[in-house]
């Protein structure tokens, strides 16, 4: 099979890095036509900063990396150094990037790309708040139909919120913006916080990534050991949870994930609980499905793929 064409939409963030790098070390798997920043955990310049060290801490200079929206559509944004620390990429000393940011709008290299290319082959992979994602679709209609699939991270039903006791944080971030891509009638694959917060760093899984003495798994080492001090205190967990890894693993091997294929809205009205995922796990409405919503995880294969490519980088 020839790899899966997509692209990541991303505000990284240190779970986005590694979800960056193990795409970009899955060639065979994975072909990463480009890269499309979005406002998130930090600010729009910082997260289109953060993408290109990746690209080049990966060896990977050539990727296109553009920048898309500064805030969400309709809400003032709300960042998460609280959690990624100052940069967004706290914890290794990398260096600047020296590979430029393409030219032009996220959002139109979005839309662009998805006319160009076969209808069905691209498939997008939001690890950040949807609204690059959403402003494509409300811009050009035409490209809705022409999307794969999309694979994202965001949400939780079981596990509730990370940012409000009933909300996530990518979701919470956009949540107009998540009700359009919800609502968009394309096949969805969510990773919600039910299955990253399985997807946890311990020591041995992080000394594995050390030991590869390489610079992508000391940096990734480094960067685990930054962010897990903020879910440690916060659940009391064994070490950092990473998340959006789960959408780039779930291309090269989708048997690590068990999920229902069941419906999912968004909560875009309540200040209470804005931006929460209801998902009707149980099907007790007869809402038509619109999302295969991820509960469970190997986690083991999970961080054997993720250490057996790094070692590749
Ligand atoms: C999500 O929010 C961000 O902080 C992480 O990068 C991840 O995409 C987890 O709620
Ligand atoms: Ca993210």
């Amino acid at each position: 099979m020839p790899p899966r064409k997509i692209i990541i939409d991303t505000d990284p963030g240190q779970d986005d890095a590694v979800a960056i790098l193990l795409a970009l070390a899955s060639p065979e798997e994975i072909e990463v036509l480009g890269i499309t920043c979005v406002a998130g955990n930090v600010p729009l310049d910082l997260t289109s900063r953060n993408a290109r060290i990746v690209c080049e801490l990966a060896g990977k200079p050539d990727v296109k990396v553009f920048a898309g929206c500064d805030r969400p559509l309709g809400r003032d944004l709300v960042t998460a150094e609280h959690v990624h620390g100052k940069t967004g990429l706290d914890g290794p000393d990398l260096p600047d990037p020296s590979m430029p940011l393409q030219d032009g709008h996220a959002v139109d290299y979005i839309i662009d790309t998805l006319r160009a290319e076969p209808a069905g082959s691209v498939t997008l992979c939001p690890l950040g708040p949807l609204t690059n994602i959403a402003t494509a679709f409300e811009k050009a209609p035409d490209i809705v139909a022409k999307v794969q699939e999309i694979v994202l991270m965001g949400g939780g039903y079981f596990e509730g919120g990370n940012i409000t006791p009933t909300a996530e944080f990518n979701i919470y971030v956009d949540p107009q913006a998540a009700d359009i891509v919800f609502r968009s009638g394309v096949p969805l694959v969510v990773m919600p916080l039910d299955v990253t917060h399985k997807a946890l760093v311990t020591k041995p899984r992080n000394d594995a990534f050390r030991a590869l003495n390489t610079p992508a798994g000391i940096a990734v080492a480094q960067m685990t050991d930054f962010f897990e001090r903020f879910d440690k205190e916060k659940y009391g967990s064994n070490g950092a949870p990473l998340h959006d890894p789960c959408v780039t693993a779930y291309l090269i091997n989708p048997d690590l994930f068990t999920g229902r294929h069941i419906n999912v809205e968004i909560e875009v009205t309540s200040e209470l609980t804005m931006g929460m995922t209801v998902a009707d796990w149980w099907r007790v409405t007869d809402r038509a499905p619109n999302a295969m919503f991820m509960g469970g995880i190997d986690a083991d294969g999970f961080f054997a793929l993720l250490t057996e490519r790094l070692a590749r980088l």
